[in-house]
C-alpha cells in the first residue's frame, strides 16, 4: 500500500484509540498511562499534519459529542455549528509560516470584498470555556434546555438547567412568540474552589466538573453548585421582535434577566484594534472569575449573516482566536524510564507539583530519548509545563537561563532499568527486549485484561499487579489458571470477589481472536490490525501457521500481505511491509506460540465469532473509502458496519475502490472519485446496503 493511505490508515486507528482512552480518563478510569496517551496524541499530530488534515476534521477540532445514556435526544432546530479558529500552525501558500494578524485581516479582507462593503464593524468577545447550551422560551418561559451533543442533536437538560437557579424561568418582555437562546454553562472560578473543597474526590477542572454536573440524572442539590450560564445568541425565533445588531441582542437578552457580558465586549471596524482586544483580555486572563480559552469575533450588523453563510461545520459570519493553553514553570526533580507492554522505554519527568489549567501537576511525559536530547531537559532544570488539550501534562521547553552550573546532560538508558536486559533501538524509539522482564509482564497483563482488550470483569490493575507479585502469573493463560481460593486469599478480595472475577474469566474465554489479539499487546496490533488479521486468518492456528512461512520468507506469504508491486493492495488493508515484519516474526516467535498453546489449553475461544461477520451479500469483499461527515453515522461506527458485512475500508481512493461513501464537505477524495468514474454513495444508501438501520 501507498505510503499516504497507509498514513491514512494509521491515522483512522489512532483516532479510534484517543477517542476511547479520553473517554475512559474523563470518566475517572484511565486505562493506560499519560506518556502512552500522550505519545497516541503526539504521533496524531504529526500524520494530521504531514497529510494536511481539514482543520475542521481533525480530532482535536471535533464539537464534542456529548450523548449520554439515559438523557432524551433532540435535534437541534438549527444545528450548532463550531467556529473557524485563527491557528498559530496555518501556513501561506509558499509554507511559510501565517501570523495570526495575517490571517485576521486576510478574513476582514475577504468578508469585506465579499460584502462590497469599505468598513466591516466587528465585535470582540471573551470565549467562555464551559458547555455549550440552547434554551428554547416560548410566551417567555422556559420551555426546554438541550446540550449540543454532536451539533445536530444534543441531549435534554431542561431540569438540571432549572435547578440551577441561575438561568431565567421566565424572559421579561420577550412577547408571545418562541425563541432558542444559546450560550455557554460555566463555573465560575470561586464557586468551583468552595464547591470542590467539599468532595472527597476532588473535580478534575470546572468545565468538565460542570459538565459532569449538568449530566447528573437527579438533578437535586444542582443549585448549591454556583454553576451559572451566560448568552451570546439568539438562534431562531418565531413572532418576537429582535434587534439587528449583535451588540443589540446582548442588550435585548440582558434587559430581560439573562446573563450577557456585555461590559466585556468591544465594537471596532480595525483587524487590529480587534487583535489588541483578544491579546488585552489575554493578559488579564488570571484575574477573572470564569476559564477563558480565547475570543470570539464576529459580524455585527445580523442581516449580512445569511448573505455570509456558513459551510456544514462553521459559520462564515466569525471566527474564533483560541489562547495557547496556561504554561507554568516548575522545577524537573528527576527523569524516570518506564518500560510499556510492548517493551518501550518512555522518559518521564518527576516536577515539583505545580498547578496548571486547573489541576496539579506532578508527572509529565518525555515522550522518547530523541524529544528529550532535542529539547535537552536536565534534572534541576526549571521547565515550562503545560497541558495537551487541556488534560495531558507535558515539558514544553527548558528555561535555559535557570540552568544552574554542572547540569548533566541525561544520557538514554542502554540496558532496560528493570531487568538488565541490553536496551534496542528501533527507530526513535528504545525497547526492552526481554517478553518476561517484569515491567513488561505486568503492563501486558493489564492490557490484556483492560475493557478495550479482554474485559475481564473485576480484574484491575490493582489486582493484576498482586496476581503477578504473590501468585506468579506470568502470562494471559496462566490467568485462567487462577482458583477462587488463591484469588480469595488476596489483598481487599474475599470469597465473593473472587467467585466474580473467576466467573469474569470464565466469560472472557468467549471474546472471540480478534480480542485475544488484540490484548497480546503485539507491537503494530492495535484493536482495528487485531480485527483485521482475525477476520482474514479466521483462527490462531491459521495465522500461526502463516507466520511460520512468513518468518520462513516464503514468497507467497510476503506476497500475500505485502505485494511487491505497489500498484496492488495486500490481503490486509493498512498492513505495510515493515509492520507485516514485525508482527509475524513476534506472533511467529516461541514465546507467543507458547502463550497460544497455553489459551488453547485453557479453552479460550481462538477463532473468529460468527456474530462478528455477518456477511452482506452486497458489501462483502467490497472496498470502501469514506469521506467528509456523515450525517448521523460517526466514522468509526461506519467502518465497523462495514467490516462486520464483510467489506474493507481503505484511506485512499483508487480504481480498485468499489464505493465511496460522501457525506458533507468531502474534499479531494470525492473528487477522485468522480474522475475514476468510482460509485459515489451517500450515508442513506450505505445504511440501506447495509441491510438499514442498526
Ligand atoms: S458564538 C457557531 N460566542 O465556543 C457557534 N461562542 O465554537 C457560534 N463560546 O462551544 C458561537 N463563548 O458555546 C460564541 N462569546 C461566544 C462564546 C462562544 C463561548 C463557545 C460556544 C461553542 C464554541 C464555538
Amino acid at each position: 500500500m501507498a505510503g499516504r493511505a497507509r498514513d491514512e490508515v494509521e491515522l483512522e486507528q489512532l483516532s479510534e484509540q484517543i477517542r476511547y482512552h479520553e473517554a475512559a480518563y474523563r470518566a475517572g478510569a484511565p486505562e493506560i498511562t499519560d506518556p502512552a496517551f500522550d505519545d497516541l496524541v503526539e504521533r496524531y499530530r504529526e500524520l494530521a499534519d504531514s497529510l494536511g488534515v481539514d482543520p475542521v476534521e481533525r480530532l482535536d477540532a471535533q464539537p464534542g459529542e456529548d450523548h449520554t445514556a439515559g438523557f432524551e435526544t433532540v435535534e437541534h432546530r438549527v444545528p450548532m455549528l463550531s467556529l473557524e479558529k485563527l491557528s498559530p500552525n496555518r501556513r501561506d501558500s509558499s509554507g511559510a509560516p501565517m501570523p495570526i494578524s495575517d490571517q485576521l485581516a486576510a478574513w476582514f479582507r475577504r468578508r469585506r470584498k465579499e460584502l462590497e462593503v469599505e468598513a466591516l464593524p466587528v465585535l470582540v468577545e471573551p470565549k467562555v470555556d464551559g458547555i455549550s447550551v440552547s434554551v428554547l422560551y416560548a410566551n417567555g418561559a422556559l420551555r426546554r434546555a438541550v446540550t449540543r451533543g454532536d451539533g445536530r442533536k444534543g441531549d435534554v437538560i431542561t431540569k438540571q438547567v432549572a435547578q440551577l437557579g441561575t438561568v431565567p424561568m421566565k424572559l421579561a418582555r420577550a412577547g408571545r412568540g418562541e425563541l432558542e437562546i444559546r450560550g455557554e454553562l460555566y463555573w465560575p472560578l470561586e464557586e468551583f474552589t468552595r464547591f470542590n473543597a467539599t468532595l472527597d474526590k476532588p473535580l478534575i477542572n470546572p468545565r468538565n466538573g460542570c459538565a459532569g454536573m449538568m449530566k447528573r440524572k437527579d438533578p437535586a442539590g444542582l443549585e448549591a453548585t454556583g454553576i451559572r450560564a451566560f448568552f451570546y445568541q439568539v438562534a431562531w425565533d418565531q413572532g418576537v421582535k429582535l434587534p439587528l445588531t449583535q451588540y443589540e441582542t446582548l442588550q435585548w437578552l440582558g434587559d430581560r434577566g439573562a446573563d450577557v457580558y456585555i461590559s466585556e465586549v468591544f465594537r471596532t471596524d480595525s483587524d487590529e484594534e480587534a487583535l489588541r482586544y483578544c491579546d488585552d483580555y489575554q493578559a488579564r486572563r488570571e484575574s477573572l472569575n470564569y476559564d477563558i480559552d480565547g475570543m470570539v469575533i464576529k459580524v455585527d450588523d445580523l442581516g449580512l449573516y445569511a448573505r455570509l453563510g456558513a459551510t456544514g461545520h462553521h459559520p462564515h459570519w466569525g471566527i474564533a482566536y483560541k489562547f495557547a493553553p496556561e504554561r507554568k514553570p516548575t522545577k524537573l526533580l528527576a527523569i524516570e524510564v518506564s518500560v510499556g507492554k510492548s517493551g518501550k522505554l518512555t522518559p518521564v519527568a518527576h516536577l515539583e507539583p505545580v498547578f496548571v489549567s486547573g489541576t496539579t501537576v506532578s508527572r509529565a511525559s518525555l515522550h522518547n530519548f530523541v524529544e528529550l536530547e532535542r529539547k535537552d531537559v536536565r534534572v534541576g532544570d526549571t521547565v515550562l509545563v503545560e497541558k495537551a488539550g487541556e488534560i495531558i501534562p507535558q515539558v514544553v521547553e527548558v528555561d535555559r537561563s535557570k540552568r544552574k552550573r554542572g547540569a548533566r546532560r541525561f544520557v538514554p538508558p542502554t540496558v532496560c532499568p528493570t531487568c538488565g536486559t541490553e536496551a534496542v533501538s528501533e527507530e526513535i524509539f528504545v525497547y526492552c527486549p526481554n517478553p518476561v522482564c517484569p515491567d513488561q509482564v505486568r503492563e501486558r497483563l493489564r492490557h490484556f485484561a483492560s475493557r478495550g482488550a479482554m474485559d475481564i470483569d473485576g480484574m484491575g490493575e490493582v489486582l493484576v499487579d498482586q496476581v503477578v507479585d504473590k501468585l506468579g502469573v506470568r502470562s494471559p493463560d496462566d490467568l485462567f489458571g487462577l482458583d477462587v481460593d488463591a484469588l480469595a486469599g488476596l489483598d481487599r478480595m474475599g470469597q465473593k470477589s473472587a467467585e466474580r472475577v473467576q466467573a469474569g474469566l470464565e466469560e472472557a474465554k468467549q471474546r472471540g481472536f480478534a480480542r485475544v489479539l488484540h490484548g497480546l499487546a503485539i507491537r503494530h496490533v492495535g484493536e482495528t490490525m487485531a480485527e483485521d488479521l482475525a477476520a482474514y486468518f479466521k483462527t490462531a492456528d491459521a495465522l500461526l501457521e502463516f507466520a511460520g512461512r512468513y518468518a520462513a520468507e516464503d514468497e507467497d506469504a510476503i506476497e500475500t500481505v505485502a505485494p511487491s508491486k505497489s500498484t496492488e493492495r495486500g490481503a490486509i488493508e493498512g498492513l505495510a511491509r515493515k509492520s507485516a515484519d514485525s508482527i509475524f516474526y513476534e506472533l511467529d516467535s516461541p514465546a507467543v506460540r507458547k502463550v497460544f498453546a497455553g489459551l488453547a489449553k485453557v479453552g479460550v475461544n481462538l477463532s473468529v465469532k460468527a456474530a462478528d461477520v455477518r456477511a452482506v451479500e452486497a458489501v462483502a469483499g467490497k472496498t470502501f473509502v469514506l469521506t467528509g461527515t456523515l450525517p448521523t453515522l460517526k466514522r468509526i461506527e461506519a467502518t465497523k458496519r462495514i467490516k462486520a458485512a464483510g467489506g474493507k475500508v481503505s484511506g485512499s481512493v483508487s480504481k480498485k475502490t468499489d464505493y465511496v461513501v460522501a457525506g458533507d464537505d468531502p474534499g479531494s477524495k470525492h473528487e477522485k472519485a468522480q474522475t475514476l468514474g468510482v460509485t459515489i454513495l451517500d450515508e442513506a444508501a450505505l445504511i440501506e446496503m447495509l441491510g438499514g438501520d442498526g
